[in-house]
């Protein structure tokens, strides 16, 4: 038997109203913040990562799924969301549109990592991104947004932990502290950190080896060489999350697993549903549509992953929604019937009522029985004498209560008895 690829999993139909809960759950709170919904590619051209996401990070140095079209380019399916959008952002010229551009995704994203509990091949973001504010107004209300999704969601036990990590100005003067810092260390420290010391020395903080973590620890913090303008920007987006009532806490060593950022970055964390705790990711990128090629536009933004909300969920029994049965199931008794039961459900179907009748060809008990299983609230049973009187007999599933209501009068009776 052919088996689903390592690190993928499938939604079943019996759970996919858990997922679609959250979906809604996440487009209702975008909109609610005036943010619309902007869909591009699963994949794009490889360099597109490369430039965008970092050469120096592990989804680009490690994890990308690369291949070579037909047509001989290399294409990558997005690993993350941040990158596409900025290039449609630029490609259909948004800096010359309405700004800010607010715009939120849901999206299946790919990287090669080795599978865990919350950790996948592929998985599901919900992502946000704003274009054009650098005002901390606009870091704050994202940050607001990723909260109130999570409180929608019922999670109760998230902690939202914020750090600066400056601009490239007071990053320059960090970077030379760090290398000062690890220089000593590098002999002992593994080679993918010996490579960041070169190029990127503030991703070593973001090291899981054990060799590493012993020097990250002690190592210079960003927060202790923000210039003026960034320590007054993070200023402001702690005081207008407080004015939000939204709680934080501080915590220099979030330096974030892309290249992309600048000033604000943030994770929502949390130990309820084991190691994988980041549900959510974002900050402050600044420099990415100027790494691409054109002139700087503030931006910022987040995103979460669907399959670990839905572990946390889980993990903290989260109030879920009971996913929606049909209203009525029609059963025929005989031939006559059974053609009536198929016309009535198509005329209930078109007013928006949820029905079924039998494919299977069972006898009435049986398709009582199915219906039961089914979660049907009622069950409309046809039989010779119905077919005479044009009623059908209506049994309510939860009271068993039976009445006749007259088929010209089906749809109405069970629109007003809990069909919507
Ligand atoms: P990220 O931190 O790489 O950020 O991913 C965001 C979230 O996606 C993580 O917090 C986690 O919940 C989920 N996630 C990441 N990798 C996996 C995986 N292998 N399996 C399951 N869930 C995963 C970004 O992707 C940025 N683009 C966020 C952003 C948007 N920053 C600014 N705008």
């Amino acid at each position: 038997m052919i088996q689903i690829p390592k690190g993928t999993k499938d939604v079943l139909p019996s759970q996919v109203h858990k997922w679609q809960f959250v979906e809604k759950t996440a487009r209702e709170t975008a909109e609610l913040f005036a943010f619309r919904e902007i869909r591009t590619p699963v994949f794009e051209h490889t360099e597109l990562f490369a430039r965008g996401v970092g050469d120096t990070t592990d989804i680009v140095t490690k994890e990308m799924y690369t291949f070579l079209d037909k047509g001989n380019r290399s294409v990558t399916l997005k690993p993350e969301g941040t990158a596409g959008v900025a290039r449609s952002f630029i490609e259909n010229g948004m800096a010359g549109g309405v700004l800010p551009a607010k715009m939120y995704y849901l999206i299946p994203a790919f990287r090669y990592e080795r599978p865990q509990a919350g950790r996948l091949r592929e998985f599901h973001q919900f992502g946000v991104e704003l274009y054009g504010a650098a005002d901390p107004a606009a870091d704050a209300e994202t940050i607001t947004l990723a909260d109130l999704f999570l409180k929608k969601l019922g999670l109760k036990q998230v902690r939202l932990e914020l750090n600066s990590i400056g601009c490239k100005h007071c990053r320059a003067k960090y970077n030379e502290a760090l290398k000062e810092y690890f220089r000593p260390h590098l002999a002992e420290m593994c080679p993918d950190c010996n490579a960041r010391f070169e190029k990127n020395p503030m991703r070593i903080i973001d090291c899981k080896e054990e060799g590493c973590r012993r020097f990250t620890a002690g190592a210079p913090r960003m927060l202790d060489y923000l210039c003026d303008d960034c320590k007054a920007h993070f200023e402001e987006v702690k005081a207008l999350l407080a004015r939000a009532g939204v709680a934080y806490e501080i915590n220099p060593s979030i330096v974030r697993g892309l290249d992309y950022y600048s000033r604000t970055v943030f994770e929502f964390v949390t130990s309820a549903a084991g190691a994988q705790g980041t549900v959510c990711g974002g900050g402050r990128y600044d420099s990415l549509i100027e790494q691409m090629g054109e002139k700087p536009v503030p931006a910022v933004g987040f995103a979460a992953g669907m399959e670990r909300l839905l572990m946390v969920m889980e993990a903290e029994g989260a109030p879920m929604p009971e996913p929606s049965g049909t209203v009525c199931y029609l059963a025929g008794m005989d031939g006559a019937s059974r053609a009536k039961a198929f016309e009535l459900a198509t005329m209930l179907r078109a007013k928006g009522i949820a029905c079924e009748c039998d494919l299977m060809g069972r006898s009435v008990k049986a398709q009582f029985k199915y219906a039961d299983k089914s979660g049907a609230k009622f069950v409309a049973v046809i039989g010779g004498s119905e077919l005479e009187e044009g009623a059908v007999s209506l049994k309510n599933m939860a009271t068993s209560s039976s009445e006749k209501v007259a088929f010209a009068d089906l749809a109405d009776y069970l629109s007003s008895n809990g069909a919507n």
